[in-house]
């Protein structure tokens, strides 16, 4: 079992003291405290390091770095409310295509998300044109044909009791929207292909995770905090999307098409464009659970 006193010096309580101490002290002292605060970072596991005193790296770095700025409000906070209040999934596009620099400064607001230990272990894939053609294609043949979904992360098969109960709300709105009704099976499948065609958006960007990360939920964590990101970045610039697990339910179609690297696992994609105003399901406005309901606040009583 490691612990500080195995690793420091007796008169530094923890690595961090111990490195705040040795940046701030000269000569000599310095010289001595360094080296072993250093010999000891490298042999502290990663999870003592993050559990008990935070990322040392950081802390290090941070002796080297001005203040963060502070400020009373970093941003309107109506107007950051509204973004998030206001955004809906997107499921009919304008045929517009996506001049590349937008996407590329999409990404680049949304890179600024946190992640685990700051591993970012995203990747994107951003796919228009043929490729993108080939996809829908190869999609589409395989679920007409009755395959059984591919995807390369492990995935609830059927959602139950209050999961369920709001899965059916959103297709019911949609549904109602597009005047599709629950008996017409034949309509319904056209709105699934619809999906599996990623509602034939003018762009989709393939979401992955580092192979390595595979099965950690931390890893899809991450992923999701990115594309949250990706969303709403799109969001404020006029362009709408729609986070598509439908859309990569036949994995290795996508991974063919869009040259996906074999380190690489495929998590979501998100289908984006410019939204066609008159398609009535853009409208759709799905339910949030209220604040008391999602929320347990404990030690707010006195
Ligand atoms: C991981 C994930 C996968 C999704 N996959 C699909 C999908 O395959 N088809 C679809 O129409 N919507 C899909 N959605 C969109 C959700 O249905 C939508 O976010 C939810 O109903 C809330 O609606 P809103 O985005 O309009 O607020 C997905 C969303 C997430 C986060």
């Amino acid at each position: 079992m490691v612990t500080y006193g195995s690793l420091f010096p007796s008169r530094f309580t923890n690595p961090i003291d111990a490195m705040q101490k040795s940046a701030s002290c000269s000569g000599s002292e310095q010289n001595t405290v360094t080296p072993i605060t250093r010999r000891a970072m490298a042999a502290i596991p990663d999870t003592f390091v993050f559990n008990e005193i935070g990322p040392v790296s950081t802390q290090l770095a941070r002796l080297n770095q001005s203040p963060a700025v502070k400020r009373e409000a970093r941003m309107d906070v109506e107007a950051f409310r509204s973004m998030v209040q206001d955004r809906r999934s997107v499921r009919g596009y304008r045929i517009d295509p996506v001049p590349r620099e937008v996407i590329e400064d999409i990404i680049d607001i949304a890179r600024g998300a946190p992640s685990s230990m700051n591993t970012q272990p995203w990747h994107f894939h951003v796919l228009t044109g043929e490729p993108l053609d080939l996809i829908r294609q190869g999609n589409t043949e395989r679920m007409v044909n009755g395959a059984s979904p591919q995807r390369e992360i492990p995935l609830n098969h059927g959602y139950e009791g209050a999961h369920r109960d709001r899965q059916i709300e959103i297709a019911v709105q949609l549904f109602e929207s597009m005047g599709i009704a629950w008996e017409d099976k034949e309509r319904r499948r056209d709105w699934a292909m619809r999906g599996f065609r990623q509602f034939d958006a003018p762009v989709s960007i393939v979401v992955t995770v580092d192979r390595t990360l595979e099965n950690d939920a931390v890893g899809h964590f991450d992923c999701g905090a990115v594309t949250y990101g990706l969303v709403l970045a799109a969001w404020t610039k006029g362009l709408g999307c729609v986070i598509n697990g439908q859309g990569i339910m036949q994995s290795d179609v996508v991974r063919e098409h869009a040259n996906i690297p074999e380190d690489q696992v495929i998590m979501t994609c998100v289908a984006m464009g410019y939204p066609d105003d008159d398609f009535v399901a853009n409208d759709v406005k799905s339910t949030r659970r209220p604040v008391e309901e999602v929320a347990n606040f404990v030690g707010f009583d006195g």
